[in-house]
């Protein structure tokens, strides 16, 4: 699975010192809500879900995890057809403070769609967390409060990113060769 890698761009070293400054950002601004407010984390799944597991082991406070789960690259696709929604939404919002959680952010779709959902829901606040973000203006415009890293605009995999639902589990982030697409 590692020859299939063509570059590591971002070796989980890396990773995981990014993971801490950003979490302790969040957790700081968490920690200025007042004492009885209710925190929801919505992850983005499936490509959030490594990203998830290290970030909420690093927030001491009292938080809920409500998944939501989209569907964007059908079957070995590398373009988006556009956010679908699978499933239902996590309901019970209503003013609660709300943090969505997602692996990148590509053209935002995803994050603008999701984001006009949750905010039906009438939360007291919704922000939103990506761990990459891709230098594309589409990516810039969207809206996101907290951002691990700003990538090229390349296909990447590893670390919960997928192709063909495959690589999720590679522990760096890095770009495929042509052969294994
Ligand atoms: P949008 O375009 O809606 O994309 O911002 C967000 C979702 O699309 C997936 N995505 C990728 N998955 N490598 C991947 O493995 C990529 O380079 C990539 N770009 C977008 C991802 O699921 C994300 O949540």
């Amino acid at each position: 699975m590692l020859t299939d890698i063509e570059t590591v761009l971002i070796p989980r070293q890396r990773i995981a010192h990014r993971l801490k400054e950003l979490s302790a950002q969040i957790a700081r601004d968490l920690d200025d809500l007042p004492d009885e407010a209710e925190i929801v984390l919505v992850p983005i799944l499936t490509g959030s879900i490594i990203f998830l597991a290290d970030l909420i082991r690093q927030l001491p406070q009292k938080i809920r995890i409500e998944v939501v789960t989209v569907a964007g690259y059908p079957g070995k696709s590398m373009t988006s057809r556009g956010p679908q929604i699978i499933g239902a939404l996590p309901d019970d919002l209503k003013d609660k403070h709300v943090l969505i959680v997602d692996d990148i952010l590509d053209s935002g779709g995803t994050l603008r769609l999701i984001r006009e959902k949750l905010a039906s829901r009438q939360p007291k606040s919704l922000r939103a967390c990506v761990l990459l973000r891709k230098q594309r203006q589409s990516a810039l415009d969207t809206p996101c409060e907290y951002v691990g890293f700003d990538i090229p605009d390349v296909f990447v995999v590893g670390y919960g990113l997928d192709y063909n639902n495959y690589y999720r589990n590679l522990p760096d982030i890095g770009t495929l060769r042509k052969e294994a697409l």
